[in-house]
């Protein structure tokens, strides 16, 4: 069986999903959606994916800039299995109505709120919590590596306290508007809303999260202090725990990755699709264990840690795959990720 799937929102997340579906041997994109022509749409009529419009986007506006459309957003709907819900924040939502009026099952980004979904979902976590389901959240980018870090931690170790800080990009690359440019702005919601964020997928984790705000577009830095029940004997345990664990890459000391700008380089050499790094990026340099006390940073591509994950749940929906692993391997394979 192959999942005809839509895309609703082709920007930074959804144009990855789009991409990511079109290599899967259990699915099929059917189209995605612009409200309005651009590089973007255009990009979309290249790669050849069906291109529909939604929104308050109009038919003569796409064929005054040449970009030939296949039909509305609610053509698309008529012809898919799933949709996966990549517009902005808040307006997925809106969209949930247009989704359910459908009968189209659907993903949702974690810009929404968790009960816009029946579950909110992190394949290395929670993959059987979705089996089946006909909505579906998936948790924004910090919540996906933090949920990801959780799923080594928890199960092993048992996680007794984790203080977590996060260091967050100001804004994606072609988003020219935001800042700051100058200057580090903490959140003053305190603790962040991110540790409940997490507890959507382990509801007992005790978890709590600060954040701060710097300027740059490249990614986002986690600083975690955790105290464990069962800690590791060294850290070179803890590194092996992480390595061997899909979706987690652990750099050398004599890789001379000094920070998220080595890291990004690291992507466009490697050369994946957006030359994205897709996995949680940390150091072997960077875990320390202190008796019960286990202290790490990992680093967070933003615009496509959620790109697998969004595969996944697609595969645990429709009941594609035995159990999470299968499905993590077949999506990092198509991916090009490593498989340990
Ligand atoms: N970027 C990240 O770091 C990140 C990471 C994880 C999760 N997320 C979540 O993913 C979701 C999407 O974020 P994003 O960063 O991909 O946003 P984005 O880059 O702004 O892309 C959203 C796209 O949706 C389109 N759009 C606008 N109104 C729409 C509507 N009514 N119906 C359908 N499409 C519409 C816009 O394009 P046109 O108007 O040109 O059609 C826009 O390009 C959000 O929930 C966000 O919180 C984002």
């Amino acid at each position: 069986m192959r999942v005809r799937v839509g895309i609703n929102g082709f920007g930074t997340i959804g144009k990855r999903v789009a991409d990511a579906v079109a290599k899967q041997p259990d699915m099929e994109l059917v189209g995605v959606t612009k409200t309005h022509p651009s590089y973007e749409a255009q990009r979309a009529v290249t790669n050849g994916y069906p291109l529909f419009i939604a929104g308050d986007g109009a038919r003569a506006e796409f064929e005054r800039a040449g970009l030939p459309v296949a039909g509305m957003l609610s053509d698309l709907l008529g012809h898919v299995d799933v949709v996966v819900d990549a517009a902005p924040e808040k307006i997925g939502r809106q969209n949930a109505s247009l989704y359910r009026d459908a009968k189209v099952r659907a993903i949702f980004q974690g810009g929404e709120k968790a009960d816009v979904a029946e579950v909110s979902f992190s394949a290395l976590a929670n993959f059987e919590a979705a089996r089946g389901k006909r909505t579906v959240r998936v948790v924004s980018c910090n919540t996906t590596g933090l949920a990801r870090a959780a799923a080594v931690l928890e199960p092993r170790y048992g996680v007794e306290d984790w203080q977590a800080t996060l260091v967050r990009r100001a804004a994606d690359p072609p988003e020219s508007g935001r800042g700051p440019i100058n200057g580090i702005l903490p959140n003053f919601h305190l603790p962040s809303h991110h540790g409940p964020d997490v507890r959507t997928i382990f509801p007992n984790l005790p978890i709590a999260t600060t954040a701060v705000i710097v300027p740059t577009t490249l990614m986002h830095v986690h600083v975690n202090r955790v105290r464990l029940r069962r800690p590791p004997a060294d850290a070179a345990e803890l590194v092996e725990a992480f390595r061997r664990t899909p979706r987690f890459l652990v750099f050398r000391e004599w890789e001379r990755i000094d920070g998220t700008p080595q890291v990004m380089e690291f992507g466009r050499d490697r050369g994946l699709g957006h030359n994205d790094v897709m996995e949680n990026v940390l150091w072997e340099n960077g875990i320390a264990v202190n008796g019960p006390t286990v202290e790490f940073f990992q680093a967070i591509h933003q615009e496509s840690i959620v790109v697998p994950e969004s595969i996944d749940a697609i595969r645990a929906m429709f009941d594609l795959a035995r159990d999470g692993p299968t499905s993590i391997a077949i999506t990092d394979r198509a991916l090009g990720l490593p498989v340990p």
